[in-house]
Formats: structure tokens, sequence, C-alpha cells
């Protein structure tokens, strides 16, 4: 449509009819297998909403989508398509690893791709809108969303928002294989209070900018079509309700032009926050917010007609939503093609096909990160194929590793780890045992609760066999983890360890063979104190999804050398959430290798995480050399190379994350003690070596200063290069006043 057909279509459309377009029914009102939780609330087949509500969510499928799109515009009286969105998170058919694990690749073109290739498998089951990524900052491991973000760092988290917009969009989002992405949660939601999902925010402005704010400005900058709101307040406000976030920042300073929508029900909820009497009022207050879709909470339904008719809501506010959501339906080509690219042949043509499957496994290896292999010459990892290997624990076979927002597609089409070792490793060399259940008997899942008549017999059972199995082993490989349901939404945890169950298998493993590898499922960093002391090695795996197994046994065996990194610390104690290795700067830092009475310091645990933010090993060692400065000060129009040789000092060939950390010594108000501003990988031969530099401009020192202006300030700034968080040398520079 051109823009002026369009304009005179929203000028032929009643109040009613514009209003409807702002809402969002969900799913089941279209069919009943919807794969969302809620509720169907329009039982009366003539609800005029049914055919012109103007987009629905969680339901999906070619054949299904289409029949629902036409029976939609044959009544729609200006047949304006319907938007179908779902949350497509880290896959349709082909499940990716968990958001949390794409980030531990540090490639934002890994993320890039799988956000390609999951556009192109939902776009082909009808999808226009998927509802991702999720840029918010996580720093709480007792949050269970940290597993739908890319971890705890902004400049972390803003490559890989920009770089999953791009794959899901492309360069238009109209051409086939391409949706719409919607980032979210706009604003803050992983700085949940105490890390309990829905919780209040407190943030100051300065924080709130300094660390939170970025990765979302970045999804704007790379230009996603959508924006969802959160569901938590800050600083005593429903972030849904608030015109400060929505107008002024998101849409004046990030520049944001295309359509916010509410989360699910959180225009409602500001009933429940206590700041709207009742729906009615909640509809203003989101409308006036800017909210242009109002997702499955019926005030905007039931309310906002009559609103505009009281005169308490402009009807500019709705003519402008109601245009930004058909500017929407046509960038996707929906006027021309309601069905865009939902089509049962594409479907069957590249659902989990051989390139999909492929690429999940690459990333899947890419993603793993080895927490732990001791010994020099007696290490464990890579697997020697000679040895008698048992694979024990509940992850070894048929549980899913795709975590719970993975909503289409099935667990079946997984491949398990008992079924990749066997693929790979002489079968006369192999063990398997369960080992126990997964979760203990008592354990309160979200949606369901775990629970087995006869569990604890079963698991005396599982116990007996896995330690008969382990003794027989010359290496036992434990597979250990949360259920997939214990991260994502609504899975907050106080104790973020493994389930007791596991623990006493662990235990009873280490007592009969010492030998113990163990590889860790999460969605969330875990306290991995007790399966670091008792493993020989350790590696994350995240929720992998489908090529789970073979990527993780590629791993284990060498035929990929592993390269992850960890985007969020992994705690020493729970006590210490939230945390980060960018923390600000205190007046009394504890100072290194000492006690430290009256410092930064907690009595009884480390100030340091188990394993800190960007840390990861490989099957080679490489050696970093201290940086070298181009020059020891920069003026603002200028810049200063920092270069480090890079040597591969070990017998594999590896890749290598190097880390730009900078710190401003001195500002007007305080600043982290390090902030990560760049990386990037080297794949090195053994005894060979790289020199890479990274350029530091004025753009990387800037912050907010207590005006909030967005600036550098002259002084000095120190600068390591290092394989994570954790490295210690630095350099310093100075930054002159211009003129200087
Ligand atoms: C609620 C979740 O917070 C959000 O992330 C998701 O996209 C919506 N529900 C839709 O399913």
């Amino acid at each position: 449509m051109t823009e002026q057909e369009l304009r005179q279509l929203l000028k032929d459309m009643s109040l009613e009819e514009k209003v409807f377009q702002m809402v969002q029914l969900p799913g089941q009102n279209f069919d009943t297998s919807a794969a969302v939780t809620g509720y169907a609330d329009r039982q009366d087949q003539n609800d005029p909403l049914l055919s012109q509500a103007g987009s629905t969510l969680g339901i999906f499928g070619a054949a299904k989508l289409k029949a629902i799109q036409d029976t939609y515009m044959e009544k729609q009286p200006h047949h304006i398509p319907l938007l179908f969105m779902l949350d497509v998170i880290h896959g349709y058919e082909t499940a990716f690893p968990c958001p949390l694990g794409l980030g531990a690749t540090f490639a934002p073109k890994i993320a890039e791709t799988c956000a390609q290739v999951s556009a192109r498998e939902a776009a082909a089951g009808g999808i226009h809108v998927t509802f991702s990524p999720m840029a918010d900052l996580a720093r709480d491991a007792r949050w269970g969303r940290v597993m739908e973000s890319t971890g705890e760092d902004p400049y972390l988290n803003s490559q890989m928002a920009a770089a999953m917009v791009r794959g899901f969009q492309g360069e238009d989002v109209k051409e086939p294989g391409q949706v719409a992405s919607c980032v979210k949660h706009f604003a803050a939601y992983g700085a949940a209070a105490a890390g309990l999902d829905y919780s209040n925010v407190e943030l100051s402005r300065h924080t709130l900018r300094e660390y939170y704010l970025g990765a979302y400005g970045a999804a704007v900058e790379a230009g996603c079509e959508m924006v969802m709101t959160s569901f938590n307040s800050w600083n005593g406000i429903p972030c849904t309700g608030n015109p400060w976030l929505m107008k002024d920042v998101l849409r004046r300073e990030m520049g944001f032009d295309g359509v916010l929508i509410s989360d699910w029900g959180a225009v409602g909820e500001m009933v429940n926050h206590g700041i709207c009497e009742d729906l009615e009022q909640a509809a203003q207050k989101a409308a006036e917010a800017g909210v242009d879709i109002d997702m499955c909470a019926d005030a905007y339904a039931r309310h906002l007609a009559q609103l505009v008719r009281m005169g308490k809501v402009e009807e500019r506010t709705i003519d402008d939503a109601v245009w930004r959501i058909l500017v929407l339906k046509n960038k996707l080509g929906l006027f021309e093609n309601p069905y865009k690219d939902a089509d049962e042949i594409k479907e069957k043509e590249c659902f989990l096909c051989q390139e999909h499957r492929r690429l999940a496994r690459e990333a899947v290896r890419k993603s793993i990160v080895l927490l732990k292999n001791a010994g020099d010459d007696t290490r464990l990892l890579p697997l020697n194929r000679e040895k008698k290997i048992a694979f024990i624990g509940p992850y070894v076979e048929g549980e899913d590793m795709r975590s719970s927002w993975v909503v289409t597609g099935s667990a079946e089409a997984s491949v398990s780890i008992r079924q990749a070792a066997k693929e790979v490793l002489p079968a006369q060399n192999l063990l398997f045992a369960k080992g126990c259940t997964l979760l203990d008997n008592d354990t309160i899942l979200n949606l369901d609760e775990f629970h087995m008549d006869g569990w604890e017999e079963e698991n005396a059972r599982l116990l007996k066999e896995a330690a008969e199995t382990a003794r027989q082993a010359d290496v036992v490989v434990l597979c250990l983890g949360e259920h997939r349901r214990q991260s994502g939404e609504a899975t907050s945890r106080t104790q973020i360890v493994l389930p007791k169950i596991q623990r006493k298998l662990l235990h009873t493993i280490a007592q009969v063979n010492d030998q113990v590898v163990s590889v860790i499922f999460s969605g969330r960093p875990l306290e991995l104190r007790e399966v670091s002391q008792y493993s020989r090695a350790v590696l994350e795996v995240w929720m992998p999804g489908t090529e789970g197994g073979h990527g993780i046994v590629d791993v284990l065996t060498g035929v990929y050398n592993p390269s992850g990194k960890l985007p969020m610390s992994f705690p020493y104690t729970v006590g210490q959430e939230p945390m980060s290795y960018s923390a600000y700067s205190t007046g009394r830092p504890k100072p290194e290798g000492m006690r430290g009475d009256y410092t930064t310091r907690y009595l009884d645990a480390p100030n340091e995480p188990l394993y800190p933010f960007g840390y990861g090993l490989s099957y080679t060692t490489f050696s970093i050399s201290k940086p070298v400065l181009s020059s020891s000060s920069m003026t603002a129009d200028g810049s200063i190379t920092a270069a480090v040789t890079v040597k591969n000092t070990g017998d594999w060939e590896g890749t290598e994350t190097l880390q730009l950390y900078l710190r401003d010594v001195t500002a007007s108000c305080i600043r982290p003690v390090k902030e990560l501003k760049g990386f990037c990988q080297v794949t090195l031969q053994p005894g060979k070596e790289q020199t890479v530099s990274f350029t530091v401009t004025e753009e990387m020192l800037r912050f907010h200063n207590p005006k909030e202006e967005y600036g550098s300030e002259p002084g000095l700034f120190r600068l390591w290069i290092g394989a994570s968080s954790d490295c210690r040398e630095y350099v310093e520079f100075e930054l002159k006043p211009s003129g200087q």
C-alpha cells in the first residue's frame, strides 16, 4: 500500500475500529490449542473483536494461520490483516542454545544467524512478529529469566541484541524468511528486587542509564520494529504507565518510531500495582504513556473508545498508535499478502533441515564453557577414546534440552547425549546409567509440580545401578542440571544449586570413581563449588536445544575445542547476588591478597565469584602480552591503539576471546571498576602468535554524568586486554582536554 492509501485507510476507520487495532487477543480465541497461558474470554462468536482485534499471539502453523486469516479478513470491515505474534526465543522447530548460551559464544554473528534461521522457520509457520530479543541486563542469578538474556554486561548485551534484530528482520522485514523483532522488556525488568520475578525495581536514573538502557537502545538502533513494556515498576511507577520512559527516553532520546506493546496483562496489572483504581484508569494511563497495543488485558477493548468520547484520551493518541500498527502491517507486506510466508511446503522443507541442524550444532559447540580441566598430563578432557567411559545422570537421555521458552517443535527431535556418544565412541567402551531422577520429589516447577509415586525406591535403585556402572569405568561423565522449567518466566530461586538428589548422585559417584567430568545444564549461573570440588573437569552447557547431544559430545571428545566464555559471573555463593564484575568503585576497596578488615568485603565468603564474567578455558593454553599503547594520551578527536600479542602455548588449535576493559580512574561521579568495551576472537595453531589491536576512541570513554549529560571527561584511564574480566595487568593513558 502506498502511504497515501494507508492514510486514507486510517481516515476511513471508525473510532471503535481503530481501538480494536490496538487490542491483542490471546490466541485461544482463534484456536484452542494455543501455546499461551491465560484466558479465552471471547465466547460469543459474534464478538466484533474476533474479526477486528489487530493482533494475536501464541498460535502457529501455516495451514492453521492461513485459515484463521481467511475467516478473519472476510469479516474485517476494511480487510486489514491480523498480525500473528509468537515467542520465538531460541528457535522455532530447530532449537538453538538459550540466549544465555548464545551470550557465552561471544560471537554476535552466531546469534544473528540463529535468529535468521529461527525467523525462516517461524515465518514458514505463519508468524509475523517474534517477542525477541530480550535485552534486559541480568545480574541476579536468582531471577529465572536470566536464561532469556545474554547476561550481565551492557556492551555484550548490546552487541547481541542488535545482532538478533538484524537476524530476525534482515534488510527488509517484507522479504521471505524475515519476521519483525520485538525487543523487551522496557525497562530494567532484569533488576527485579532480590531476583523475584515481577517485583519492583529501584534504580537511580544514573544507574538505569549507565547499565540498563544501552542494550534496548542498540536494538532500536538496529531497527527493531517493536518494543515491549515490562511488568515491573521502576522507582514507584509501573513501566507500562510511565510516559517519561516510553515517550522521553524510548521515543525521543532513542528515536524509536515503531509499535510499543505492553507485556501480557501489564496494562491491567497497574490496578494491582495500586496506581490505577480500575481497568478504565489503567487503559487511560497506558495510552497516555504511549502504549500502542494492549496485550491481553482487555483494558483498551473495554474502555479506550469511551475514554476518547469522554475527552480523557485524545483521538490523536489513538490515530498515532493505529498509524504505527498499520505501518508495521504494511512493512510486512500483509496488505498484499496477508499470509506472508505461511507455507506448508516451506515448513516441511526447512523445519529441522540439515542446514539448520548444522548451525544449531555449531552454536552449541561455541556456547559451551569449560570451567575446569584439572591436571597437566592427566587432564580428563578431551576424553580418551581408548578408555571406558560411563555417561551417568538424568541428562544422558530423555530430558528435554530446550528451555521453557521453546513453545513450538518437539523434544523428540533433540539429539541426546547417549545417542551422540554412541555415534562416535567405540560401543565396547561405553556405559550408561540414569543415576537419579532429574528433580527431587517435592520440587515446585513453573506450571506443574514434579511428583512421582515410589520416588525413593526408584532413586535407590538408580543410584545403586549408577555406582556399579561408575565402578567399571575409567572416566565418568556426569550429566546434571536444572530442569528446563526451573528457569524462564516466574522461576525465581533462593537456592541456585543442583537438586538434592543430583548432589547425592555426585557424592556417591565421586566416592567410587574420582575421575569425574561434570556436564552442567542450566538456564542460570548455579553455585558450583561442590560440583567443582568433586569433579576433575566441569563443562557448562546451558539449555543447548535440539543439537545438544551432538555439540556436547563434540566438545567432550575434542572434535571441537571449547571457546565459550561466561556471560554472567558464577557466584561463589548465592549471598553475593546480584553481582557483576562491573560494579561501581567504593571508598574502601579490599586490598588484593589481604584480609581487608573494614573494607568492602564479606566475612564469610570471598568478594569474587567462583568463575568470573568472560571466563572460559580451552584445551590449549594462551599467553597474552601486556597491552602496548600507540600513545599515552589522546584528545577527544583522536584515538589510541592498544595491542597485545596472543600466543597459543599449548598443543591444540584453539580460539581465544580477547576482551578489552576500561576504567575511568577519576570522574565527576563514581565509575565501574572495569567495563567491557570490545572483544574479538582469534584462532591459532599451536605455537602460533598474533598481534591483536583495539582502537580506543573518545566515544568509548563516555558516561552519564550527575547532570545526566552523556560525554567523556578528561583524565586518567586504565586499560586491560585479557581472557576474562579477571585480567590484572593494565596500562594507563590520559584523555586530554580538547585543544591540548
Ligand atoms: C509474558 C512474558 O513476560 C513476555 O516475555 C512474553 O513475550 C509474553 N508473555 C508473551 O508470551
